[in-house]
């Protein structure tokens, strides 16, 4: 860098006079497409339910979601991330309704398909929502989280998804081999064309609390069966950062289309790094904690939320995301709208 002009010379304030020059020289611009909005799809008809930690969120059965739906791409995004939420009933140690082609998200993704072809449908594989216990994987006779007998079963659901019509899977079980495992299923079923965005980079990492609870997902030993009570033995260790460059390599060398860092604020730096080590589409995931925490503050009339939450999303472009996974989504898609399109101006030809 050339020597810097210094003051009086140069006043770094002369150009944050106006908006219309701060416009001109802003360096982070956000854009529409950029957007993915998650849903959690139970079974039922008619179903809306209210999920107490996360204000603002519902639970939706797929035909209130197609309704859903139809604001969400009015409000001007047009990309989703599907969790599913099974009844207790259908959960089991060995995770079966996982895979069904009649369940609860292959018949959401279907569905929509039918009604929306152009919504672009990512969905989350992972099987802690269908074992009893809650763990991303099965658990061997020492108690562990299995990785290996876990594949199998993952393979078969991101397989699944995509028969369903899924446009991207995305494995979230942080076993390893996943993404091997997952695209030798889908290219053995001709469905090379799928892409698979791999949450690489997920950490072990309280700003989940908010999630478990929308998606009866918690590890728990209720079940019957003895199991650890966290996720540290797969998640990584939110102190690392050379091990998160090593897991999003493994995962593109595994054939990962786009990879994933989560939780997105606390995880700025990993960001950047992965962002610079890797040429590929990268996206940050905006947690369940951090909406969270966005949501309580402002009902305490402590922030101004539209301020607040468009800062956050700006750092975690800045930082080098590509793709900006939130539950603020849609309302930033109407907070958009309100603007007559001047928040999210970024043209990409
Ligand atoms: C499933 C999964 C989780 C999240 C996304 N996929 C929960 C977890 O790992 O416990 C968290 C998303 C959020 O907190 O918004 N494994």
């Amino acid at each position: 860098m050339n020597a810097m002009p210094q003051f009086p010379i140069y006043r770094h304030r002369r150009m944050r006079m106006k908006e219309s020059l701060r416009r001109l020289v802003r360096e982070t611009h956000l854009g529409a497409d950029q957007f993915v909005m998650p849903y959690f799809v139970r079974p039922g008809f008619g179903v809306k339910e209210v999920i107490e930690s996360m204000p603002g969120q519902y639970r939706f059965s797929t035909d209130t979601l197609l309704q859903e739906l139809d604001e969400l791409q009015q409000a001007g995004i047009g990309s989703v991330l599907l969790f599913g939420v099974p009844e207790e009933s259908d959960k089991s140690p060995g995770a079966e309704s996982a895979w069904q082609k009649n369940g609860v998200v292959q018949k959401a993704v279907h569905e929509i398909k039918r009604h929306f072809p152009d919504l672009l449908v990512i969905t989350d594989v992972c099987l802690c929502a269908y074992t009893s216990h809650g763990h991303c994987g099965f658990i061997n006779e020492r108690g562990e989280v299995d990785n290996d007998s876990s594949l199998k079963a993952l393979a078969e659901m991101a397989l699944s998804h995509a028969e369903a019509g899924a446009d991207l899977v995305a494995p979230s079980d942080m076993m390893d081999g996943r993404i091997q495992a997952i695209r030798k299923r889908l290219d053995e079923s001709a469905l090379t064309n799928t892409p698979i965005l791999s949450y690489s980079a997920k950490y072990a990492s309280a700003f989940y609390g908010p999630f478990r609870d929308a998606a009866h997902s918690a590890p728990s030993s209720a079940g019957g069966q003895s199991v650890p009570e966290d996720r540290k033995s797969y998640q990584m260790d939110p102190a690392n950062r050379l091990e998160a460059l090593r897991e999003i390599e493994a995962d593109l060398c595994e054939g990962a289309d786009m990879v994933m860092v989560k939780p997105a604020l606390a995880y700025l730096d990993i960001i950047r790094e992965a962002k610079t080590a890797f040429n590929f589409p990268l996206a940050a995931y905006a947690v369940s904690g951090e909406y969270a925490m966005v949501k309580t503050a402002v009902q305490n009339g402590l922030a101004n939320e539209k301020k607040m939450v468009m800062e956050m999303m700006t750092s975690l472009a800045r930082a080098g995301s590509d793709v900006l996974i939130t539950y603020h989504a849609k309302q930033i898609g109407l907070w958009n709208q309100e603007s007559k399109g001047k928040l999210l101006n970024a043209v990409r030809l």
